[in-house]
């Protein structure tokens, strides 16, 4: 039908003044924008629901996240170690705030930006545990420690000791520092043994550095597949770091913190004598790369809940064997060789098909896929994952409940 002006006015009206279409609650397709505006204008997000977000969108569900928050908090209490999550998962001080609550000493970050954001929070005792070199991170380490003491970060070579001092002298502080010490990674890290030993003794004399204890991180470990091959091999390579630590106290140097450890090895380290604390990280919101690493009891790795998801709807189907999706390479990190999995589905396979498109191979799928489904992905790996998004929609069942933004979204 052809529709001419008269027609179309003719239309309108005619929709207006149909009682069955004005009474009717229309659905809101909310965009970010809107959403923005009601949370900044106060009316915030009540009733809204899940079927109404824009997709791709970021779900945290809560229910999963605070049953994770709290097995992990109640694993360390009775492994009596204590716990500094990692907050370079979240970049986000409301999950910060739980996991303090749930007894965590504070948090650790991996960027000065993520502790500035979390200081800012109200989040204490930060760990930042990456090296922090040159002028502008370390005149903002020095302005974070002005305001939180108990910050630390940690030291890999005398050079960036002598300038973390020399800095700190200037400002008059002292800065907290651990001595960063490479299980194996070879990504940062003096070596264990005499070089460790002799970059302690060099901090131990400057006298605006004060030497806390040791920072080991063998991100190799956590991710070994098989809890027995991940054990053995946390066990192997965290030797080397515990035995220099122990040296140091023996020369009677004040180090009490020994800190590593992840969501691979939470149930492992804690057996290491001289382990002081952990800084898993992965653990609140889980992917598919910790899944499938295989846990103490089975296959796939189950001890805490993928509660972190992507909302995604299929958009294209036009084939039996085969759908598209509104999520691709913007929507997932792609990092790792695999792509996402849906949730509560199987025999489905995800195929990255595009920088807004994802495609869905089906190969004995469990449940029919149609075209205006929204499903919910499993991200591949979760950290970079959520760096891509501005915002978490925190939901409990079909309702959203919240909306916490990636405050420390960003890397510098
Ligand atoms: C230094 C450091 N500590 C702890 C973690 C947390 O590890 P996970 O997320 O595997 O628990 C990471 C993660 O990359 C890390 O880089």
């Amino acid at each position: 039908m052809k529709v001419t002006r008269r027609s179309w006015i003719g239309m309108t009206l005619s929709l207006a003044t149909t009682p069955t279409l004005l009474s009717a609650k229309p659905r809101s397709g909310y965009s970010l924008v809107e959403i923005e505006k009601r949370l900044h204008s106060g009316k915030g997000i009540e009733g809204m629901m899940k079927d109404e977000l824009p997709t791709p969108a970021l779900l945290v569900d809560l229910d999963l996240l605070e049953s994770n928050i709290q097995k992990m908090s109640q694993h360390s209490k009775a492994s009596s170690i204590q716990l500094r999550p990692h907050a370079k998962t979240h970049k986000c001080p409301e999950i910060a705030r739980r996991q303090v609550q749930a007894g965590g000493l504070g948090v650790c970050t991996s960027t000065i930006h993520e502790a500035e954001v979390m200081a800012a929070a109200g989040i204490r005792d930060l760990l930042i545990t990456s090296e922090l070199v040159g002028k502008n991170k370390t005149e903002r380490l020095l302005r974070l420690t002005s305001k939180q003491p108990g910050t630390m970060s940690v030291v890999d070579h005398a050079t960036h000791a002598e300038q973390l001092n020399e800095a700190a002298a200037a400002a008059k502080l002292t800065l907290n520092v651990l001595i960063d010490i490479d299980p194996i990674g070879r990504r940062t890290g003096i070596l264990p043994g005499d070089d460790a030993l002799g970059l302690a003794e060099k901090i131990m004399k400057l006298p605006h550095l004060k030497l806390r204890g040791v920072h080991a991180y063998s991100g190799a470990s956590s991710h070994v597949p098989g809890f027995e091959a991940r054990q053995e091999h946390s066990h192997r390579v965290m030797q080397a770091p515990l035995e220099s630590f122990f040296r140091m106290q023996k020369a009677g140097m004040p180090v009490e913190i020994m800190s590593g450890g992840s969501t691979g090895t939470y149930n492992i380290d804690p057996a290491l004598k001289g382990m002081t604390e952990l800084q898993t990280g992965s653990y609140v919101f889980m992917d598919v790369d910790y899944r499938r690493v295989g846990g103490k009891s089975g296959a796939v790795y189950e001890d805490f809940a993928p509660s972190l998801s992507v909302l995604a709807t299929v958009i294209s189907k036009n084939h039996p064997d085969r759908a598209t999706v509104d999520a691709g390479f913007k929507a997932f990190a792609t990092d790792r060789k695999f792509g996402p999995e849906i949730k509560g589905v199987t025999g489905v396979d995800y195929q990255f098909n595009g920088d807004e498109h994802g495609a869905l191979i089906f190969s004995n799928v469990s449940r029919e896929i149609r075209l205006g489904d929204r499903l919910e992905f499993i991200v591949p790996h979760c950290d970079p994952n959520v760096n891509l998004y501005d915002r978490f929609f925190c939901v409990r069942g079909d309702k959203v409940m919240a909306v916490w933004p990636v405050a420390g979204r960003g890397y510098s």
